[in-house]
């Protein structure tokens, strides 16, 4: 059913700015809607787009029927679904249901007093002068805050501007799928649906018994995610509104084993068409080589193969950018990002591009910290400092996992702010856009932006791309190999993720190649060079 889709997502804080302001916004987004409509792509997921003080740039949200104003207003969205149903580009929106702002007027109101319509919306619990239990927020510190007027302690397992709903109210349930309804109403046709592994909270709130691993995951995100009372949940919200109505949704999880991977996307169950599981960058970077990415991807199609979508992404606001983490940012930036856009598209599953891949933006290392505007790289740059890590040290690995690194401006053009804005942008724009750019790239028949226009057009005309079982072609740790069959016919799929000339040893022609990234030399794989391979049957 959803099997054609093929996924852009927006930041639209960052994508294009109408009003120079400086802040990309719902007019910049419809302005640019044939260009996406040119690259291929047939569904747009925007970060939150709803009211917002942006303490977590929209995912923290004061309002759910309303656009952030920075934004736009309601007009402008229904000028977008407008503009996207002309193009055939369905939206997908971004639901933050784990939380809210402590700006919504229902926590507003829930602060005031223990005994008002809703007081019970959020998580409070008594305990005079301590914190309840050792749980600690993913953006640092407790995740308790306590509050005079009710002498009691609010849950925000992410920053104290987030916190958390109580699912187990009927009504607070009741209200948010009401909510849902009304974009529904609007003609939205898809959800990702945000932290939703940490709805329902252990019983009595016991204290984690996770230790910090090494990478610093936050003591009880693991010890809360996958209760079966969360998925009950789920499942309630998504038999409501989703189920048999053709609604594409993918949930943002925190998978806890295989099982509970299952439980969130098996037909029978009743939740989500797809998952996008979370990974913290911090623990990414030290699981970036080519044979962590293949084992992922192969153990990820056992568990879920004919039951639900696969996402595949290697990008998206919350990581570092693709190139610079599953490819190489330097010499081989335009090879490997074709690369990677090779093995997107030949994937089953799902292809989610994160806006600027399609063009190799990269990393941006900004030169210092105030540079920086993410709340959860301020936190871990001034949380190393404190566990002993020198300024310089923090401030390094503040650079490689910061999730800025992917918020950085859309690079249209080389004229300033790369065409993002005529003022200046809320984040520095890539100094690297004089030469990565948009504009340069639709002119050049070997740019990264053509190259996946002819990945895309490959996999929606290749029904071995669409619906082929796939199968692991065992070669070399940095090269991932693989055939997608389908009624006969094959394809093969090889790419390598390597800066080293590599031997191999497939039989095939050069006319039967589909698409490579680089010239063709028998018996010889070139540095990232990607093979997509129309193999004979013989049939
Ligand atoms: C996951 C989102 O992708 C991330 O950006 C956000 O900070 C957290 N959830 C909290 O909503
Ligand atoms: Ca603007």
């Amino acid at each position: 059913m959803f099997n054609d889709l093929i996924i852009y997502q927006i930041y639209p804080r960052s994508f294009k700015d109408s009003n120079n302001d400086g802040i990309g916004d719902l007019k910049g987004i419809i302005e640019k809607i044939p260009y996406l409509a040119e690259l291929g792509i047939n569904a747009i997921w925007m970060s939150p787009i709803y009211a917002s003080p942006n303490d977590d740039n929209g995912y923290d949200v004061s309002d759910y029927y309303s656009i952030m104003n920075e934004f736009g207003t309601m007009e402008d969205f229904d000028l977008l679904k407008k503009t996207c149903d002309k193009y055939n580009i369905k939206i997908i929106m971004d639901l933050v249901m784990n939380h809210t702002s402590d700006e919504h007027k229902w926590f507003k109101e829930a602060r005031k007093s223990k005994d008002n319509p809703y007081s019970d919306y959020y998580i409070f619990v008594d305990n005079h002068n301590k914190e309840p239990n050792n749980w600690e927020s993913c953006f640092g510190g407790s995740a308790w805050e306590y509050v005079k007027e009710r002498d009691q302690f609010y849950l925000h397992l992410f920053s104290k501007k987030q916190p958390d709903l109580n699912w187990d109210n009927p009504k607070m349930r009741k209200e948010l799928y009401q909510m849902i309804q009304f974009w529904i109403d609007k003609g939205v046709q898809g959800f990702r649906i945000d932290a939703i592994s940490y709805l329902k909270k252990p019983e009595g709130f016991p204290n984690s018994p996770f230790e910090e691993d090494k990478f610093g995951h936050a003591k009880c995100m693991k010890f809360i995610a996958g209760n079966l009372k969360t998925h009950q949940y789920i499942k309630e919200m998504c038999e409501t509104l989703f189920i048999d109505k053709n609604i594409f949704t993918v949930g943002e999880v925190t998978a806890t084993s295989d099982e509970d991977i299952k439980q969130y996307v098996l037909k029978d169950n009743h939740e989500f068409s797809a998952i996008i599981p979370f990974v913290p960058p911090i623990v990414e970077i030290h699981q970036n080589k080519p044979i962590d990415l293949k084992k992922r991807i192969f153990k990820m199609y056992d568990l879920i193969k004919d039951q639900g979508y696969i996402a595949n992404f290697l990008s998206n606001h919350d990581k570092p950018r693709q190139v610079s983490l599953y490819g190489n940012d330097q010499e081989y930036l335009k090879d490997s990002s074709k690369a990677l856009a090779s093995l997107m598209h030949t994937l089953p599953g799902i292809p989610f591009i994160y806006q600027g891949e399609e063009i190799g933006m990269s990393n941006v290392y900004y030169e210092n910290i105030e540079d920086y505007n993410d709340l959860d790289t301020l936190n871990i740059y001034h949380k190393s400092i404190k566990e002993g890590k020198s300024k310089e040290e923090a401030f390094k690995l503040a650079q490689i996992i910061s999730r800025d690194n992917a918020r950085s401006p859309m690079q249209w053009d080389d004229s300033l702010n790369a065409g993002f804005s005529s003022c200046s942008p809320w984040l520095k724009v890539n100094p690297n856009y004089k030469d990565i750019n948009v504009k340069q790239q639709i002119g050049d028949p070997d740019s990264v932006l053509n190259y996946y226009k002819k990945s895309i057009h490959l996999r929606k005309n290749n029904p071995c791309l669409l619906y082929g079982d796939l199968k692991e072609v065992k070669t070399s740790d940095d090269v991932i190999s693989f055939t997608r069959t389908y009624q006969n016919k094959i394809v093969l799929v090889i790419i390598s993720l390597t800066s080293k000339e590599l031997p191999y040893d497939f039989n095939f022609k050069e006319n039967d190649i589909l698409l490579t990234n680089k010239e063709f030399k028998k018996g010889v794989l070139l540095p990232y060079q990607a093979l997509i391979v129309n193999l004979k049957t013989g049939k």
